[in-house]
């Protein structure tokens, strides 16, 4: 390599055109994808404090955001439900009129072509708020295992086009991916949060789903956040499982993880930019203290270079709007 002066690293950078030419990463709008939150009721959309320009939507309304997103050729969505009802086992997560079963069927029947993808969690439908069956003060992992398979094969029933499993119990891609093979949904991915760690970032978005833990927390089955070579060991597991994407989450404060995934696996990656991270930007902007769309589109495509294919984000819409500017 030259060195300086034959060299000259800011030749490259001298004007936007030449800039635009050597550029590395480029985010896109077909990397994204836009979460949603959907509660029972008509003609509601209520916006979350921690979380502006956010919404928990009822069905009718959500229809009319899926619209807009599919007009801003945004490739998916992917959807949280908030139950009317809450208890211990979740059971409005697996009812064929849940909210989630209602929203995916108008949606899928209004707008075909938007992409949707369902969570699969227990901890928006259950009393307690953990993700899971609980016994002696602790979620059982393979009683779990079993709600969490009544609840894909509902979703998928519904319409759903890629099941998103959130839970964090071990074993969960293998019996869901089974449970969709025999029932003739062969052909429905499973996007896995395969490395999702127990993260201070998600508290706005327990706000949006009202799924606190009424006790404990949820370190016992989301991962610990110094740890990099279990996220690895889980993304090995869920691909051996028949997970089709594997996802990081939260992706600011674990880009390496994104990098390592990334680099040690050729499988399509995805990162979600979590709640917390969202909530950051929107406060610091409100108070004129950041840009929020340099800021954003800064934290974005950090989340591209460090190898995520596909980014859930709150900002996706706005990315729409900054990108086409
Ligand atoms: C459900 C789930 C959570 C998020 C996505 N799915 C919350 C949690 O695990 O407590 C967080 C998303 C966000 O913060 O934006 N388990």
């Amino acid at each position: 390599m030259h060195t300086f002066p034959t060299y000259r690293p800011r030749r490259l950078r001298s004007n936007e055109n030449l800039r635009r030419l050597v550029r590395e990463t480029a985010l896109s709008i077909d990397d994204l994808i836009y979460p949603m939150f959907v509660v029972h009721g008509h003609n509601t959309a209520i916006e979350i404090s921690a979380m502006p320009g956010c919404y928990q939507y009822s069905v009718d309304t959500l229809v009319t955001a899926a619209k807009e997103l599919a007009a801003l050729k945004i490739p998916g969505t992917i959807l949280f439900g908030i139950p009317a009802s809450k208890d211990p086992l979740g059971t409005e997560a697996y009812a064929d009129d849940g909210i989630i079963q209602q929203a995916v069927r108008a949606i899928k029947d209004a707008v075909p072509d938007l992409l949707v993808m369902t969570d699969v969690c227990l901890c928006e439908y259950t009393d307690h708020g953990h993700c899971g069956v609980i016994e002696d003060g602790d979620v059982q992992n393979d009683p779990t295992l079993e709600l969490l398979v009544k609840e894909s094969l509902s979703h998928a029933r519904a319409g759903a086009d890629v099941i998103a499993p959130s839970d964090m119990m071990d074993g969960r891609v293998g019996a869901i991916r089974e449970a969709l093979d025999e029932n003739g949904y062969e052909n429905i991915p499973i996007m896995a949060y395969s490395a999702k760690y127990a993260s201070a970032f998600y508290g706005p978005f327990r706000e949006a789903a009202e799924s606190a833990p009424q006790f404990g927390d949820r370190r016992s089955y989301q991962m610990d956040p110094p740890n990099v070579e279990e996220a690895l060991r889980e993304v090995a597991l869920d691909i051996e499982e028949g997970a089709d994407i594997l996802m990081v989450k939260p992706a600011l404060a674990y880009l390496d993880v994104i990098q390592r995934v990334k680099t040690e696996f050729q499988v399509p990656v995805a990162a979600y930019n979590v709640s917390g991270e969202y909530a950051m930007v929107k406060a610091a902007a409100q108070n004129g203290w950041i840009n929020e769309e340099r800021v954003a589109l800064e934290l974005l495509t950090s989340i591209k270079r460090a190898g995520a294919d596909m980014i859930l984000t709150y900002f996706a819409k706005s990315v729409v709007e900054w990108i086409n500017d």
